[in-house]
C-alpha cells in the first residue's frame, strides 16, 4: 500500500468546511444541518482538519476559553468533536491531527488543553492524561424537605446575565479545573442540546446569591426529572432557597438530576443523604506550555515552597528539561534550570498541577520520582479542592 501523506491546518473554504461536517455528522450521529451553524459559531480558525494525500480525512473544533486552578483563570483550548472518516481510520489520521493541533497551540502561548477521551490512548500519545472529573448527581424530589423562603426565587430575565455570570464565576474560582466559560459554553448552559433551560435566580435584597437553570426532561420509565445545567449557590440562604424551590415540583417531578460535585456545599444543607453521585467520565488535560501554565495558576496561600524538577516532554521541546518552581504567598516564579530534584513526565504533570493526583500517588504509577521530600513538597504546593467541571463538550 502506497504511504499517505498527512497534513493538517485549518480549512482552506467553504468545501472543506462541509466535508468536515458531513465526516463529523456522520461520526458523531448528528444532523450535518444542526452542526454547520454551531461551526460558524465555533468560528472556522477555530477548526481544524486532517487531510490524506490532500483530502479531507477528519478535524475537530478549539475551544478557546479558561479554566480555574487556585483561584486563578488559566488559559486554556477545548479540544471538541474530534472525528476520522470511517473510510480513513487506523491510519495515524487522529493521532497526527492531535499532535499537530497541540504543537500549533503551543506556537500560540496556550498554556493547556482540556478534553472529553472517548478513548485514551490516542490522546495519551499527544501527552494527556486524567486531571478531573465529570460526576452525575441525583436527588429524590421528595427527599429535598427543605422549606425556607428567606431568598426570593425568581425566573431570570436577560438582564440578570451579568449577575449570573459573576455568581458563576465566585463559585467556580473557588474550585479546581471548573470553565472560565466562553459564550459557547454558557449558550450550552441555557440552551442544551435539544431544549432550552429556564433560569431562576436566588435573591437577597436584590442581590444574586445563586441561580440554576432547569429543563424537564422525561424519564425512560414514564414521568419526567428536573434536569438541571447549572446549579449555583453561594450563600446558605440561596442554598436553601433554591432547594425549597426544587423541593415545591414533587408532586410531579421524579428526580433532580445535574452534573455537580459530591462534595458540593449546598448537599450539606440537606438533613440527609438521600442523593447519589456517580462518575460519568474523567477529563484528560495536557500541559501545553509547562512555564506558562505553572506561572499561571494560583497556589495555597499559606504554603511556600520550592520544587527543582525535570519534565520530559518529547512532542514540545521547551517544556522538555529542568525547571524550578518557586512558590510565595500563592503566587509562582518559574525559571528553567535547577538540580532536577524530582522527575515527572508531561502527562503525570497534567495530574499533578490540576491536583486529580498527589506526588506519593503519581509515584505510584512510574512518572514521577523523587525523594520523599521533595515529593511531599510538590504535593503541598498543587494540594487544593479535588478538581470536577459540570461542563461537558
Ligand atoms: C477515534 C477516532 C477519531 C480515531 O481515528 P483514527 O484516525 O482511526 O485513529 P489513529 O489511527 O490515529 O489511532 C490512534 C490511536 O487511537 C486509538 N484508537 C483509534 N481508534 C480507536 C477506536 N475506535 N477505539 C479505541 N481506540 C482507538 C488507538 O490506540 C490508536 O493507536 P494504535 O493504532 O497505536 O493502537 C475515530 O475512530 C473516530 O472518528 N471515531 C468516531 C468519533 C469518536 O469517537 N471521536 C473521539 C471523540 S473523543
Amino acid at each position: 500500500m502506497q504511504a499517505t501523506t498527512i497534513d493538517v491546518g485549518p480549512p482552506t473554504g467553504k468545501e472543506e468546511t462541509i466535508a468536515l461536517a458531513e465526516i463529523l455528522g456522520l461520526a458523531f450521529d448528528y444532523p450535518v444541518a444542526d452542526l454547520t451553524p454551531r461551526m460558524e459559531q465555533v468560528g472556522l480558525e477555530n477548526v481544524r482538519v486532517v487531510r490524506a494525500d490532500g483530502r479531507v480525512a477528519g478535524g475537530l473544533w478549539l475551544l478557546p476559553m479558561g479554566q480555574w486552578f487556585g483561584g486563578r483563570s488559566v488559559p486554556t483550548v477545548g479540544i471538541s468533536m474530534v472525528g476520522v472518516a470511517p473510510e480513513y481510520r487506523g491510519r495515524g489520521a487522529a493521532a497526527q491531527l492531535i499532535k499537530a493541533t497541540v504543537q500549533g497551540l503551543h506556537a500560540e502561548g496556550v498554556a493547556l488543553s482540556t478534553l472529553y477521551p472517548a478513548t485514551q490512548p490516542l490522546y495519551r500519545s499527544a501527552g494527556y492524561e486524567q486531571a478531573g472529573n465529570y460526576y452525575e448527581l441525583r436527588m429524590p424530589t421528595k427527599s429535598i424537605r427543605v422549606r425556607d423562603r428567606r431568598a426570593t426565587v425568581r425566573l431570570a430575565g436577560d438582564a440578570d446575565r451579568p449577575a449570573i455570570e459573576a455568581a458563576y464565576r465566585a463559585y467556580a474560582r473557588r474550585s479546581n479545573g471548573t470553565l472560565d466559560r466562553s459564550e459557547f459554553l454558557w449558550q450550552r448552559v441555557r440552551e442544551p442540546r435539544g431544549h432550552e433551560a429556564r433560569g431562576y435566580v436566588a435573591e437577597v435584597d436584590g442581590r444574586i446569591e445563586g441561580y440554576l437553570y432547569v429543563f424537564n426532561k422525561p424519564g425512560k420509565t414514564g414521568g419526567f426529572n428536573l434536569q438541571l445545567t447549572d446549579l449555583v449557590a453561594l450563600t446558605e440562604r440561596a442554598g436553601l432557597g433554591l432547594l425549597t424551590f426544587l423541593s415545591s415540583h414533587q408532586s410531579m417531578a421524579r428526580q433532580v438530576r445535574w452534573h455537580g460535585h459530591p462534595a458540593d456545599p449546598i448537599l450539606l444543607l440537606l438533613a440527609e443523604q438521600a442523593h447519589t453521585s456517580r462518575l460519568d467520565i474523567s477529563w484528560m488535560v495536557r500541559v501545553v506550555d509547562v512555564p506558562a501554565a505553572l506561572a499561571t495558576r494560583g497556589y495555597p496561600a499559606a504554603c511556600n515552597g520550592e520544587i527543582h524538577f525535570s519534565v520530559r516532554d518529547d512532542l514540545i521541546p521547551t517544556n522538555h528539561g529542568p525547571f524550578v518552581l518557586k512558590v510565595t504567598e500563592g503566587k509562582a516564579e518559574v525559571a528553567p534550570g535547577g538540580r532536577a530534584a524530582l522527575e515527572v513526565d508531561i502527562r503525570a504533570l497534567a495530574s499533578l498541577y490540576t491536583g486529580y493526583m498527589t506526588a506519593e500517588a503519581l509515584a505510584a504509577t512510574g512518572r514521577l520520582s523523587g525523594s520523599d521530600l521533595d515529593v511531599a513538597t510538590a504535593s503541598a504546593i498543587f494540594a487544593g479542592p479535588s478538581p470536577w467541571m459540570p461542563d461537558m463538550f
